[in-house]
């Protein structure tokens, strides 16, 4: 018989008091073995959202939910291994030419990833616009892949913190996702289970990310290094700005067009510089002695690329997908564009059909936006700011409501905001 019972647990959660650690490791085991009811863990995330999870508490519920699941074992590997997460932005491409760039410096990266929700876009669905790509592998085939190209992006197994898929479906519909301890403790406990050396960590703040300010972002930022930090994985966060989106493309195929341009040398001068901030960061944290900066330039970044690409059935060199229909969103006046909020063009983007509403729609490969102009840039009266791009022509409508006034025209020039806001770690 357990000492303990989810209602009560939930009361003292409620009404302010600390749970011990054998609550927590009950109350995950027994939510993830079907014990606990759904109705129950939903209460409690609410019950944390508002009362928070102090230090002690939030270890413990990342360990627990580690333990409801199995752990990668990289220790065959003879390079070290480090790894990248983004809490999540609009164009957030950045793990297409990095996972690639840090594999050249010589580490191996397993990029264990998801697929979109909503408004911001998941790194499977981008590559998946790649013609034979695929997301699934096996360990054998991912640990062989990690030895030989020394760079892996696929679908996370079921098996890495299974606790957190369940809690997660939760707190998606009971308005819980927002709740510093639950994302900390999510994105955490996978990767840890992930079993990478070291972590460089991207936490977004700003209109198109999970984290709207950025004290939020910071507290974030500090609670995620201190839990990579105490089980032994080597953490830094970077603190960024995500209320523009980031470079020039948002939407799967434009995405891997953009990044492949950056692999080439080229690409937004955000994109690239944001790649190379965080790959410093990584091959510091993996004690490797190569430049990012000299490796995307000399080729060898691009190289490991199409090895990568082609490891996994893609055919590096065939044409990305291209939408049935464009249409241009003009500026209604004339001036200088001061603001292009990151979060109405991720929507309008997902309304194109590049992302999805549910966990099982399809996502059409060639939908999104182009950024045809950038903060800063003056503008003329019907110069084009933005093409749409989609394979359903009755989407614009909807894309054209969802931008309402995300971008503003003004006198003056905007502040120009570092992309890269603090380092935490
Ligand atoms: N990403 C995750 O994996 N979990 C969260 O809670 C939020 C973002």
């Amino acid at each position: 018989m357990s000492p303990y019972t989810a209602v009560e647990l939930i009361r003292a959660k409620r009404d302010g008091r600390p749970l011990d650690d054998a609550a927590i490791e009950w109350l995950i085991s027994a939510f993830t073995n079907g014990e606990v009811a759904d109705e129950q863990m939903a209460a409690m995330a609410m019950a944390i959202f508002f009362r928070g999870l102090d230090d002690r508490e939030l270890a413990c519920w990342t360990r627990a939910m580690i333990a409801t699941g199995s752990r990668m074992d990289f220790s065959s590997l003879t390079r070290p291994t480090v790894d990248k997460h983004s809490t999540g932005g609009v164009g957030d491409k950045i793990t297409l030419p990095l996972a690639p760039l840090l594999a050249a410096c010589g580490a191996a990266v397993p990029q264990l990833s998801g697929r979109g929700l909503g408004h911001t876009g998941g790194t499977l669905d981008k590559l998946e616009s790649i013609p034979g790509w695929r997301a699934q592998l096996s360990t054998a085939q991912l640990l062989a892949q990690l030895d030989d190209v020394g760079a892996v992006i696929c679908a996370a197994g079921s098996g890495l913190a299974p606790a957190d898929k369940r809690l997660y479906a939760l707190r998606d519909v009971t308005g819980t996702v927002e709740s510093i301890p639950l994302i900390a403790s999510s994105i955490m406990s996978k990767k840890i289970a992930e079993g990478a050396d070291a972590l460089v960590l991207d936490v977004k703040a700003g209109s198109g990310a999970f984290m709207k300010n950025l004290e939020d972002a910071r507290q974030l930022a500090t609670r995620m290094v201190e839990l990579g930090s105490a089980a032994g994985v080597r953490t830094v966060a970077l603190l960024t700005d995500m209320n523009t989106p980031l470079g020039c493309t948002v939407g799967n195929a434009l995405e891997v067009r953009e990044a492949i341009e950056v692999l080439a040398g080229g690409g937004p001068g955000d994109v690239v510089g944001l790649t190379v901030a965080l790959a410093n960061e990584m091959v510091s944290l993996a004690g490797l002695n190569a430049d990012p900066a000299d490796v995307l330039a000399n080729g060898q970044a691009m190289d490991t690329w199409r090895r990568m690409i082609r490891a996994q059935g893609g055919e590096v060199d065939a044409p990305l997908p291209t939408a049935r229909f464009t249409d241009e969103f003009t500026a209604a006046t004339a001036g200088i564009v001061t603001t292009m909020d990151a979060m109405a063009i991720g929507t309008a983007s997902w309304r194109l059909g590049a992302g999805r509403a549910r966990r099982n729609d399809a996502v059409q490969a060639a939908a999104g936006i182009e950024l045809l102009v950038r903060p800063g840039d003056r503008v003329a009266a019907g110069t084009p700011l933005l093409r749409l791009h989609t394979d359903t022509a009755e989407a614009f409508g909807p894309a054209r409501e969802a931008l309402g006034s995300a971008i503003t025209i003004g006198i003056e020039a905007p502040i120009v905001r570092p992309l890269v806001i603090d380092r935490i770690g």
